[in-house]
């Protein structure tokens, strides 16, 4: 028998929020795959999502891995290229390039390339990290249409630091730095410039952010983008994240659980056992009580979160087996609420599921 611990991966679940997010904004929506598709498997997500209009990812080993499985969707690197070399890689595999820096605008100008190819132009309309100034946009775009490496339509994009809170100021700041820029652009009689800011969080609440392409990430994979919320409207979860019990103890009260005893039985105990830890991705961090599901109920995690495994008291529920499932997070136990109680967000808990954790993929 293998190990138990797996990650379920509703395909359905995953197809029905894509399309709740074609529905929502009209627009092409360009699904964000990267990090090994927020954690629920390249090839499980590409597949599932095969007639996107385009892929977003963060690296071109990420692209070239979505090449392998032989998926043809156009696919944009997100930060662009790291090195020169990557244009000429980008040209044969019909890779799209953020060009967010002059060193990218510079390497792409004098790349041997005999293909124009297709760029995104980042701006930096709040969040500092990456793009070009509001102000360097419309001769950056000058430069790259008079180097005849850029196809005839393009895509100004930039990204929102804190669409996750819509009352921030900076939302509309940001939208407004993105308009004037964009209205800067000299676009030529037979070129075309389109747009794209949305994430998540802009798609379920900004509906004036809605461009001609949206790039959804967080919402495709079924949980809220908005920290306080569990779950929202219309999604649903796609990772089901399980494990089963593979131990039962009996335990003395004044009798601690785990490495450095961070949990003491206050009465007579029964532990059990469940086959996943830090090294599965279980963050380290979880605290005592951290619930996880067992026959539907919810169990506290005692003890610290090995690499390998973790503890639940159930002394409330003696009639737990061995070999019973354990739901980590999933659509019954939403993992926005146990990033809460670890004091992260669902995006780092999802996308460092390990690879030692088999993705399965169901309802297909
Ligand atoms: C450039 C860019 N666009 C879109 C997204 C998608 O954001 P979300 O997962 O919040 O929808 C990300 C995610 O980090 C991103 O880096």
């Amino acid at each position: 028998m293998a190990r138990p611990t797996k990650a379920l991966i509703d395909v359905e679940a995953l197809r029905s929020n894509y399309a709740l997010t074609l529905q929502k904004t009209g627009g092409k929506c360009m699904p964000m795959v990267k990090a090994n598709g927020y954690g629920h498997g390249t090839e499980i997500v590409c597949r599932a999502l095969g007639n996107a209009e385009a892929f977003g990812v963060a690296s071109i080993e990420e692209a070239m891995e979505i090449r392998s499985l032989g998926i043809m969707v156009p696919i944009l690197l997100l930060e662009g290229t790291f090195s020169a070399d990557e244009i000429l890689t980008a040209e044969k595999y019909n890779f799209w390039l953020l060009i967010e820096n002059h060193r990218q605008k510079h390497d792409l100008i004098k790349a041997p390339i005999k293909k124009a190819l297709t760029l995104w132009l980042g701006i930096d309309t709040g969040l500092h990290r990456l793009g070009f100034h509001p102000s360097e946009i419309s001769s950056v775009y000058k430069d790259l249409m008079s180097s005849k490496k850029m196809k005839s339509t393009s895509v100004l994009a930039s990204h929102f630091a804190s669409a996750d809170q819509p009352d921030n100021a900076t939302v509309a700041l940001q939208l407004g730095t993105f308009d004037d820029a964009y209205a800067k652009i000299e676009i030529p009689p037979n070129h075309r410039v389109e747009q794209s800011i949305a994430n998540s969080a802009a798609i379920l609440s900004l509906p004036k952010s809605y461009r001609n392409w949206q790039r959804p990430g967080y919402m495709l994979y079924g949980n809220s983008p908005f920290p306080q919320e569990n779950l929202h409207e219309g999604l649903q979860p796609v990772m089901q994240f399980v494990s089963a019990v593979t131990s039962i103890r009996s335990i003395n009260n004044g009798e601690s659980v785990g490495y450095s005893a961070t949990w003491t039985a206050r009465r007579k105990s029964l532990i059990a056992t469940v086959s996943a830890g830090y090294g599965d991705g279980y963050p380290r961090h979880a605290p005592n009580n951290t619930p996880v599901l067992i026959g539907g109920k919810r169990q506290p995690l005692v003890g610290r979160v090995s690499m390998d495994m973790i503890t639940i008291d159930i002394t409330d529920e003696p009639e737990i087996q061995i070999g019973d499932v354990v739901t980590l997070w999933g659509p019954d136990l939403p993992v926005n609420e146990i990033a809460r109680v670890c004091n992260t967000n669902g995006y780092e808990l999802l996308s460092g599921v390990t690879s030692r954790v088999p993705r399965i993929a169901i309802n297909q």
